[in-house]
């Protein structure tokens, strides 16, 4: 027997995380999406991974692409995690950024950011799971936005 989905997802409200906007280059520009399912997977080789659902335009366009960006979002961002957890075109016309080495946005104000190589999909029910190689990361002052129970929250 197994659990079902609906029950799953009251139960996964419960965990509280950090919020990153994954980001990749497009045909058509840059594009990302808001992701809490980020992990550091091993310190030596650099490994991270993101989960990513098979529906997402982000998941297909890192299938792709194979680089990406992680941002991990300061608490004062919560209107960028919002407005990229909608589905389509992102605009970053109006988010202060930096490209990195193979074009993925790093978004100036997050509290830290990574630039990722896949090593390894891995195909889990209906997300994939992407190993990555971190090929540079920064790391600045501040606190984290947390997402908890469908609301976004600070630290104190
Ligand atoms: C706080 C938060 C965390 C999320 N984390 C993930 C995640 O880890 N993986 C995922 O596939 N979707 C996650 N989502 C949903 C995606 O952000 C959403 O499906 C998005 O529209 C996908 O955009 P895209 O289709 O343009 O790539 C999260 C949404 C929120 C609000």
């Amino acid at each position: 027997m197994t659990v079902a989905s609906e029950k799953l997802r009251r139960t996964a409200r419960l965990y509280a995380g950090g919020v990153t906007v994954v980001t990749v280059v497009a045909p058509d520009g840059a594009h990302g999406m808001t992701a809490s399912s980020f992990a550091v997977v091993s310190l030596d080789p650099p490994l991270i991974l993101v989960s990513l659902e098979e529906t997402s335009r982000t998941r297909s366009l890192i299938l792709e692409r194979e680089r990406f960006a992680v941002n991990i979002l300061r608490e004062t961002q919560e209107s960028i995690a919002k407005s990229f957890s909608v589905s389509g075109r992102k605009e970053f016309d109006t988010i202060p950024h930096r490209l990195d080495e193979d074009g993925a946005p790093l978004l100036t104000d997050a509290l830290a950011h990574l630039s990722c190589k896949t090593t390894e999909v891995i195909e889990a029910g209906d997300h994939d799971l992407f190993v990555a190689e971190v090929i540079a990361t920064e790391a600045f002052e501040g606190s984290p936005l947390l997402y908890f129970d469908r609301g976004y929250h600070r630290l104190k």
